[in-house]
């Protein structure tokens, strides 16, 4: 049967959702709060509207008569746009906002863990009172990560003894007023992301992928919403086992199963501790930058994921390119913290060379596309080897002109992930 999509969000992950859907017997339609022009000239149309208002994003569903909707950031599933959709008769992959939560609470995340007894959940307290939560860092050893429980764009978490002081946190704590924070335990190791197309209690996992969340080489300054990311020819990274990443999985299996009816992708976001991997995160959607990594990779019709979660049928086993892929983004000076807008993208699908190109969040003028004041495009290699996807990702970015933005030269590079494997083995107490 002949499908129409809607997909939700404008981002680089979005972009990534478009391509993988662009073979596809599926016509396209994109909304977002700024046009894609990625998206846009893959899709038979784009509307610029606000996907945190379920109402609008009905409105321009029922209006192309979409027959299923892919919603990518976790925004819109906070606001209950799958809720919305799904009432209106729009089947949406993504889960509702009661489900969401598992990523839009970050207490009542940890708090579901322990109840439900999954593995790898590091200890935690939770706290509506900042007081009550100084407290907490005074009566503890200092090694403790601090946690809005709400979404702050991969930017509110902070990790004492790293980034702060417990001076530092306290003060942090009382200035920023959140609401609930979760004080955790601090896990040392390596991280690494694992994403699974879930639907009716089946679970179907994506290689691992390595983020880099803060802002500059070597892994120094502000977290990000992700500078870029790399995964290998095979489902585990360098610095993992066979048995780390199926420990992972089985992690995302026992959620799944914990979680009532849950459609979607599920993001579970590990640290690879010298005890195995430990829960830093579960995400209710693919990661940005992770999408961009898997979907190039998967062989299997994702349009036949999507269906299938749809009509009730068991979801396909995934096939995948067996290729490693590095992604890095392109950033506005000064990004995250005091982002400069308005720099000229120089960059198209064809200077891109053998590079895939995914625009994020742009500004498409007549005369060409400017930067925002957030991630502007992502270049992804795929090789055999890490090494050589890097090559490729950074040869794009030569050919580019990219004043005034920023990349992390050091993502996917063999130094960098000759350093992730010295650190793992060194934490596991072995030589390299
Ligand atoms: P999040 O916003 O939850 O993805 O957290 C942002 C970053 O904070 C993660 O990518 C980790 O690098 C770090 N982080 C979060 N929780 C912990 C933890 N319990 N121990 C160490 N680092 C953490
Ligand atoms: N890559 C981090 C995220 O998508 O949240």
């Amino acid at each position: 049967m002949h499908e129409t999509v809607l997909l939700v969000g404008g981002g680089g992950r979005e972009h990534a959702i478009a391509r993988a859907l662009a073979d596809s017997d599926a016509e396209l339609y994109g909304c977002a709060g700024t046009r894609n022009p990625g998206i846009a000239a893959l899709a038979a149309g784009f509307e610029t509207l606000d996907t945190t208002t379920p109402q609008a994003v009905v409105a321009y569903a029922e209006g192309v008569d979409a027959t299923l909707a892919v919603v990518g950031p976790e925004a819109p599933l906070q606001a209950g746009v799958a809720d919305a959709l799904a009432e209106s008769g729009v089947f949406p992959f993504g889960p509702k906002a009661d489900a969401a939560r598992i990523e839009t609470d970050k207490a009542y995340q940890r708090r579901f863990m322990r109840e439900h007894d999954i593995p790898g959940c590091p200890e935690f307290a939770t706290f509506d009172v900042m007081e009550r939560a100084c407290e907490h860092i005074d009566d503890s050893d200092g090694d403790l990560v601090v946690k809005p429980a709400g979404l702050t764009g991969g930017k509110g978490v902070r990790v004492i003894g790293e980034q702060l002081t417990p001076a530092e946190a306290k003060e942090y704590l009382r200035e920023s007023k959140y609401d609930r924070v979760v004080l955790e335990e601090r896990l040392v190791g390596e991280e690494f992301t694992v994403q699974a197309f879930v639907a009716d209690g089946d679970v179907r996992t994506t290689p691992a992928v390595q983020d880099h969340k803060r802002a500059y080489e070597g892994d120094e300054g502000p977290n990000t919403g992700g500078m870029g990311s790399y995964s290998a020819a095979t489902r585990e990274l360098p610095f993992m086992t066979e048995a780390d990443y199926d420990a992972a999985v089985s992690i995302i299996e026992e959620t799944v199963d914990a979680l009532d009816d849950y459609t979607g992708v599920l993001y579970g976001q590990f640290m690879l501790t010298a005890d195995g991997p430990t829960v830093v995160e579960f995400n209710a959607r693919f990661g940005d930058p992770e999408a961009m990594n898997t979907l190039p990779v998967l062989d299997t019709d994702f349009l036949d994921v999507l269906t299938a979660a749809r009509d009730g049928h068991s979801l396909p086993e995934l096939a995948f390119d067996e290729r490693a892929t590095v992604c890095k983004y392109a950033v506005p000076a000064g990004y995250p913290e005091n982002p400069d807008a308005g720099a000229k993208v120089g960059i198209d699908s064809e200077s891109a060379g053998d590079a895939l190109l995914f625009y994020a969040s742009v500004d498409e003028r007549d005369d060409g596309v400017y930067t925002t004041t957030s991630r502007a495009f992502a270049v992804v290699g795929l090789a055999e080897s890490i090494e050589e996807a890097e090559q490729i990702a950074a040869d794009a970015l030569d050919a580019a002109d990219t004043d005034g933005l920023r990349v992390r030269e050091d993502i996917g590079t063999a130094d960098l992930v000759e350093s992730r494997i010295g650190h793992m083995a060194e934490l596991r107490g072995h030589e390299g």
